[in-house]
């Protein structure tokens, strides 16, 4: 596991982009294709803006890309809460990503629903069992969640129950959302944290320091099984941490 930490929010989200375009053109040569899961939140947000906008990026062949994410609200793909929609009009949309190469999780549906689709989508695009992704994206909320698994949920009290996609009531926010399982998470290639802010200092020195309590602290659920775990962090949310 490597923790790099940059001084500022940019520098830590321009690192994730160059990290997303060296993985890109590395998966693409070898193997013609780049799985990717977006995470939501507001941190990557100036992540797809500068992919979109970049130049380098332009040397991409986006049309080999495929997109997915790792958790979605329970909500249509027009509603703000929505993470497709956040990266659909930030990067998707501006590269001309094909539609058949965007697999959102349909937060329209029944949550149990819309779990299973894509659990099903998933297993039938990538072959391996667990399907294992080129690269991860992940944040960190201030409670040491990361993607829709919630301290004290069923999905993180029992994530044996359930195989790779699960709909997860989230009574602290008293509302589903649809998440990869840890063990989906863990099968990646590559994993990359991204985690900004002096409110996350606390919970990021807990979550990489402390003793393990993954109900509490989810976030120490991710431990890839063969791939990279990488924490891009700026300054601010390191400024607790000893190492
Ligand atoms: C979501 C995300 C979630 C997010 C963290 C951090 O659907 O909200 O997937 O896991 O990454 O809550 O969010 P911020 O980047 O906004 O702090």
């Amino acid at each position: 596991m490597g923790i790099q930490v940059y001084p500022t929010t940019e520098g830590m989200l321009k690192a994730g982009a160059k990290l997303f375009m060296e993985l890109a053109s590395t998966a693409i040569s070898d193997r013609g294709t780049f799985s990717v899961v977006l995470s939501g939140g507001s941190t990557p947000q100036p992540l797809f803006e500068f992919l979109a906008a970049d130049k380098s990026a332009d040397l991409l062949d986006w049309s080999r890309i495929h997109f997915f994410w790792g958790d979605e609200r329970n909500v249509p793909p027009d509603s703000s809460e929505s993470n497709y929609r956040q990266a659909y009009q930030t990067l998707l949309d501006p590269r001309m990503i094909p539609p058949s190469n965007i697999h959102r999780i349909k937060g329209e549906l029944d949550p149990v629903k819309a779990a299973s689709l894509y659990q099903k989508e998933i297993s039938d695009l990538l072959l391996e069992s667990p399907p294992s992704f080129d690269m991860i994206f992940l944040g960190m909320g201030g409670d040491g969640h990361t993607a829709s698994l919630f301290p004290g949920t069923k999905v993180v009290s029992n994530p044996g129950e359930y195989q790779w996609v699960a709909a997860n009531q989230v009574p602290q926010q008293d509302t589903w959302r649809i998440t990869f399982t840890p063990q989906l998470i863990n099968a990646a290639r590559t994993i990359i944290f991204l985690v900004s802010g002096q409110t996350k200092a606390e919970t990021l020195k807990r979550v990489l320091e402390g003793p393990f309590l993954p109900e509490i602290y989810p976030s120490q659920l991710i431990k890839p099984d063969h791939g990279n775990l990488i924490w891009l962090v700026d300054q601010a949310a390191a400024s607790n941490l000893e190492t």
